[in-house]
């Protein structure tokens, strides 16, 4: 009797002692490490709060903002200027923690006036310094405008990242439309570069993401070793790394040398979060492929809580088992096969031994066929993916690459 008494009170009061450590638990926070849900600075400044997001109890990524400024390159297009900072300043939420900073080569007066017009809304406009005449071979006279371009991201990048002193960049140019969700991918995913290294860079560009050849999934994303641009975030470190052999021409062909890149990837999503707007019709590289294929990529206009949603999937660790085993869970088939059988089919696997297999089954799939530096658009290991009828193909080397560089030859 008395044993059952004293055996209730015990139990009583451990239930009552394990809900106060829950409790307390739970209003301390987990992980409690001080200042998660502060901003900083790259400097180190505390200059906004933010509320708690309970992903970081299941997440190693930091929740901490950083600053993020938006570097928009222009050269002599206003209109584009114009509707690209209006679109903007539609998404931007926080002018603290997104600033923009307008970069214009070509000193267009016009250009410059558009720029000018939006006042306090653009941090800081920067006008290209006189660097001297570009020195071109005759033969080479035609590619000035890319000549250009390389000057102009080399002074600037290195501006924006070295004398002012930004950690980090989101890279943009005049021509791009953005998602709504366009700022808070590039800062919920930002964490993930510092704790996964085989990250360098973060896009919001799908090279194949037009209708029918993507899920309509806006949270999905992926690996790619194809460097995408068009929309995307730069690191100091990145940048210091590789400017000494800053290129004269083409820097995007550049960094997708294994030199630069040395076997990292960027993060890319499923459904992309910028598109090329008509303005970009006049661009240095002509309209003629806009109007056959860029105005066809699918601009997401479903915002997801980036925030909130888990994106630790994408750390080389735990992504590449996955990756490996839903490829391998999927038939092989032959791209004549493919067409028959698809229809109730979820996925299937193509395989490829050259590139020259390869472009035939991207024209028959409709996505990007070509390569650079060994790398297929999109590719990750040697993999380039789509949708194709409701199933997703993955277009495999008869040995999935271990590297990103994959060895076709051999294959
Ligand atoms: C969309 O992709 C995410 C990330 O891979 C996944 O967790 C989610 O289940 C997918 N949603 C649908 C509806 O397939
Ligand atoms: C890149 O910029 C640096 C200065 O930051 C300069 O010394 C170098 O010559 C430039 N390289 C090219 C290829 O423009
Ligand atoms: C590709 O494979 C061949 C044959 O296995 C090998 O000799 C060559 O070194 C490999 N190349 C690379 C870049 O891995």
């Amino acid at each position: 009797m008395r044993s059952t008494v004293v055996n209730k009170i015990f139990i009583t009061t451990g239930v009552f002692f394990l809900i106060n450590i829950i409790l307390l638990l739970s209003i301390k926070g987990f992980p409690s490490s001080a200042g998660r849900d502060e901003l900083i600075s790259p400097r180190g400044r505390l200059v906004h709060r933010e509320p708690p997001v309970n992903v970081a109890a299941v997440s190693p990524l930091s929740k901490v903002d950083v600053l993020l400024p938006i570097v928009v390159f222009a050269c002599n297009r206003p209109r584009a200027l114009q509707m690209h900072i209006e679109a903007l300043l539609k998404i931007r939420k926080d002018p603290q923690l997104n600033p923009i900073i307008v970069s214009l080569d070509c000193n267009d007066p016009a250009t410059i006036e558009v720029a000018k017009k939006f006042g306090d809304k653009i941090k800081q406009i920067i006008q290209l310094p006189n660097l001297g005449p570009l020195h071109i071979v005759p033969s080479e006279q035609q590619l000035v405008g890319y000549y250009k371009i390389a000057r102009h991201y080399n002074y600037s990048l290195n501006y924006v990242l070295n004398v002012l002193n930004y950690e980090a960049i989101i890279i943009t140019e005049d021509d791009l439309e953005v998602s709504p969700d366009f700022l808070n991918y590039f800062q919920a995913l930002y964490p993930l570069l510092k704790v996964d290294k085989t990250i360098w860079c973060i896009s919001a560009w799908n090279d194949n993401g037009i209708d029918k050849k993507i899920e309509r999934n806006a949270s999905l994303l992926h690996r790619s070793d194809f460097f995408p641009g068009l929309g995307w975030l730069l690191t100091r470190t990145f940048f210091n790394e590789v400017k000494h052999r800053w290129p004269r021409a083409f820097w995007d062909d550049w960094v997708r040398k294994p030199e630069q890149r040395r076997d990292r990837v960027c993060i890319r999503p499923e459904v992309a979060r910028t598109g090329i707007s008509p303005e970009g019709k006049r661009g240095v590289s002509g309209g003629q492929f806009y109007d056959s294929y860029l105005r066809k990529i699918i601009k997401n206009t479903d915002p997801i809580d980036w925030k909130s949603t888990d994106v630790t999937y994408l750390i080389k660790d735990r992504y590449d088992p996955v990756f490996e085993s839903r490829i391998n869970a999927c038939p092989v088939m032959t791209i004549s096969d493919l067409a028959a059988t698809i229809g109730d089919m979820k996925c299937a696997q193509i395989r490829y031994g050259n590139e020259k297999e390869f472009v035939a089954i991207a024209d028959t799939l409709g996505i990007m066929n070509d390569f650079k530096d060994s790398v297929a658009r999109t590719a990750y290991r040697g993999v380039v993916q789509c949708r194709f009828g409701r199933a997703r193909v993955y277009v495999t080397p008869n040995k999935i690459a271990s590297k990103g560089y994959g060895n076709l030859t051999a294959a």
